[in-house]
């Protein structure tokens, strides 16, 4: 099937802002487990997983199946009616989660439920402040591309909310030029500084992502937040963990970031990889906060029985096949398999990441650490060329995502990494 006028037509009708990748953009028609066809019948490889949210690989019967049997049964009925699949998916939230998270809200996207975030923050502490990273993305709306520390996605500085920017774990580029462990972990005591010197002392929520992801994986070392979690439990400060890339086994054995850091956030916001590419999205929060909304409120698609049949379907997939313990290994042997063309190519920067989530940061030059974004774009071509899909992110668009779906195998990412050898040749020398 032809999909050279698609190009010309979404520019023709779609908002500008809407990006797509390549020079030669591609339609993906068609997939399978770890693999994606475009319309001309190629196939790839997809180590993007639509980013990081096809968690258990593309039209895997045993979800697509419930989804099937409950778009015939019924499809819609909102909110203000008993919805099975919700009410089960609720209450297998709160068994993944701590016993002090205890109610669930469904909204329908990521941006949405870190609205829904603030919005409950807010209200309980009665303060519009938020201690946000730099470096982080937490949406497109209003209120969240503003706590969100990029300005490449910062379309307004208009908001709800005034934020207060601490600086990032980001070893790599750490801002005060230390190294990891005698830095003494420099960047969690900038939070106290944050809290101290730029708010009024009663900020309503401090909001991070385990690992930064549109910021390009960027990963905190192992005692980070647990260093600021002290921090805010001294200063009374609720924690929004921010999993919509980190949740639900992409980083491996656990469910969520938070675990993997050993903290107890106050918040839980998830949506992404939770229904393998169903939108939804949603938020668990003690009883305290869930219970400071106290006007009238809705969302009709939340909890969609749809949606939530989908939920329950991937979990139990992700469950039953051990894919946390896969997102583990699998996260272990590409991270070597990737220091190893490390040592062959000057150009990679970093590799950093946990599980299946897996970023190569690229550089002009090791010494300077220049970013090399043109360097990226040319790499991304050439695997593409090659059958394989990647990612991009970072503050300069010059970091590799890595997050196939957590169904991949080993010989898939020798399969990867070969591609990837080759398209770094290949872009170095073009
Ligand atoms: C950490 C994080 N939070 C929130 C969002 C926003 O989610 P959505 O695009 O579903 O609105 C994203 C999207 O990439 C994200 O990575």
């Amino acid at each position: 099937m032809d999909q050279s006028d698609l190009p010309r037509r979404h520019q023709e009708s779609l908002f500008p802002s809407v990006g797509l990748f390549y020079d030669e953009p591609i339609e993906l028609r068609r997939g399978e487990g770890q693999f994606v066809w475009d319309a001309d019948g190629n196939q790839y490889l997809d180590f993007f997983g639509g980013i990081a949210t096809v968690s258990s690989g593309h039209a895997i019967p045993e979800i697509n199946e419930p989804v099937k049997a409950q778009l015939d049964r019924i499809c819609h009925s909102s909110t203000l009616f008993l919805i099975r699949s919700q009410i089960e998916l609720a209450e297998r939230i709160r068994e993944m989660t701590p016993a002090h998270l205890d109610k669930v809200l469904f909204v329908n996207s990521g941006t949405e439920a870190n609205e829904a975030a603030f919005l409950v923050t807010t209200l309980a502490r009665n303060s519009n402040e938020l201690i946000a990273l730099r470096h982080s993305y937490h949406g497109r709306s209003f209120a969240t591309i503003n706590a969100s520390g990029q300005s490449p996605w910062r379309s307004s500085t208009l908001s709800p909310l005034q934020v207060h920017y601490a600086q990032s774990p980001y070893c790599y580029r750490c801002p005060w030029g230390l190294s990891y462990p005698s830095c003494g972990v420099r960047c969690a005591d900038d939070v106290e500084e944050i809290v101290t010197t730029t708010t009024s002392g009663n900020p309503a929520a401090f909001i991070a992502e385990p690992i930064q992801g549109v910021g390009g994986f960027i990963t905190p070392p192992p005692e980070y937040f647990v260093r600021v979690q002290e921090i805010l439990t001294r200063h009374g400060i609720p924690f929004i963990a921010d999993e919509v890339q980190t949740g639900w086994g992409r980083i491996g054995v656990t469910d969520f970031g938070f675990q993997a850091y050993g903290i107890r956030p106050d918040v839980v916001v998830f949506a992404k990889g939770l229904a393998n590419g169903i939108p939804i999205g949603g938020l668990i929060a003690t009883d305290e906060l869930a219970s400071s909304i106290r006007s009238l409120s809705l969302s009709t698609f939340g909890g969609n029985p749809v949606s939530t049949t989908a939920a329950l379907a991937n979990l139990n997939y992700i469950a039953t096949r051990n894919l946390r313990e896969n997102a583990l290994a699998m996260g272990i042997h590409l991270k070597e398999r990737l220091f190893e063309l490390q040592d062959r190519h000057p150009a990679i920067g970093d590799v950093r990441g946990l599980g299946l989530m897996v970023g190569i940061e690229l550089v002009r030059d090791r010494h300077t650490k220049e970013p090399a974004p043109d360097l990226l774009r040319k790499v991304q071509e050439e695997a593409k060329r090659r059958g394989l899909i990647v990612g991009r992110g970072g503050l300069h668009a010059n970091t590799i995502r890595l997050c196939p779906p957590l169904i991949v195998t080993r010989s898939d990412i020798d399969a990867a990494v070969e591609v990837l050898d080759a398209a770094f040749a290949a872009a170095v020398s073009a």
